[in-house]
């Protein structure tokens, strides 16, 4: 869809282009520009989220001036499955800022959340002043320390997992499709694309499949402390398993999501940094325990 506009002069109202490449390309500069981020290789790792709806307004050459997308991303939250909706992608370019442009396409983007039924919408921003108007709350997220299980014995080691093999990639997509959430609490039930793009954003984040458990780890480690940062299984295996058949034998571990399907619990700590987890509800979330959505669903 495309509509010219009378309010934005040279400016063109487009949604729903991922299909169009030069389009695509234009979102990708403007995430670069905007974020310094590449999105591109999303293509190579199966393409964008399938109920992605960008908005976006263009200039008569083709530049995106301003864009905000939506994608459907359920999550469970206390053990109940919501049908939520993210906001991503965000931006407008400096020329452009200070003219409503993000509050037309935030309106926009929510309209067609209503539209679709969505009972929750979910983002990540610095900037939670933006969304206040629209009834964005934000949800304290937190991760857990603790120390080290004992690590499981007779394990067979993991292998290790590269999303630029075809085969290991085309192993992550079926995993990422039969996966249960890693936590009840909170936590996405799929979000694959998310899952793959953001193997590629934190160079220091390990993938390795268990074969006897069928599950993919994310994970970081130093000599000191081993960092869990996703498990996308059927049935997501304890943490002394994970550890045994990574062979890690720190003495410290951080898990990056509520660890109450891992067998282990740990301490608590409110997250750092300016970024914030807003969600918008008809229904107020307190969460039944402390926890965070997995920084492989980051959106
Ligand atoms: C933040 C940003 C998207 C705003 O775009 P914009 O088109 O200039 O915003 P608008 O003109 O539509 O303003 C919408 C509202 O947001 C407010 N606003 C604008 N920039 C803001 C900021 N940095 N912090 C808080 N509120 C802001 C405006 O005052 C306006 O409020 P109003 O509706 O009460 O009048 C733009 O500055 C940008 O791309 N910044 C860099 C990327 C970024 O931060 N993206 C948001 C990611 S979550």
């Amino acid at each position: 869809m495309s509509l010219a506009s009378a309010t934005y002069p040279g400016l063109t109202f487009r949604q729903d282009y991922f299909a169009d490449h030069a389009a695509w390309t234009a979102l990708v500069s403007l995430l670069q520009d905007t974020f310094g981020i590449d999105l591109d290789p999303l293509r190579r790792l199966g393409g964008a989220d399938p109920t992605s709806m960008p908005f976006g307004w263009f200039t008569d050459d083709g530049l995106l001036a301003a864009n905000l997308s939506a994608f459907a991303m359920p999550i469970v939250v206390n053990g109940r499955a919501v049908n939520a909706a993210a906001f991503q992608s965000g931006a407008v370019r400096p020329p452009w800022r200070g003219l409503g442009l993000y509050r037309d396409l935030t309106r926009k983007a929510l309209d067609w959340c209503a539209r679709r039924g969505f009972e929750a919408v979910v983002l990540y921003t610095d900037k939670p002043a933006l969304y206040e108007p629209y009834d964005f709350r934000p949800m304290p997220m937190h991760s857990y320390s603790g120390k080290a299980p004992a690590l499981a014995l007779g394990a067979s080691p993991a292998r290790h997992l590269d999303v630029w093999r075809p085969d290991d990639l085309m192993l992550l997509h079926t995993a990422l499709k039969s996966r249960v959430p890693v936590s009840n609490v909170l936590a996405v039930h799929e979000s694959a694309a998310m899952f793959l793009i953001n193997t590629q954003f934190d160079p220091g984040v390990r993938l390795s499949w268990l074969e006897r458990e069928k599950a993919v780890v994310a994970w970081k480690a130093t000599p000191e402390r081993f960092a869990l940062i996703d498990v996308v299984a059927a049935e997501v295996p304890s943490l002394s398993a994970i550890m045994g058949a990574l062979g890690v034998e720190t003495a410290s571990v951080d898990v990056l999501f509520c660890p109450d399907k891992l067998g282990w619990t740990g301490e608590a700590a409110s997250l750092e940094g300016a970024t914030r987890f807003l969600i918008r509800s008809a229904t107020t979330t307190v969460l039944d325990a402390p926890a965070m959505l997995s920084p492989m669903a980051d959106f």
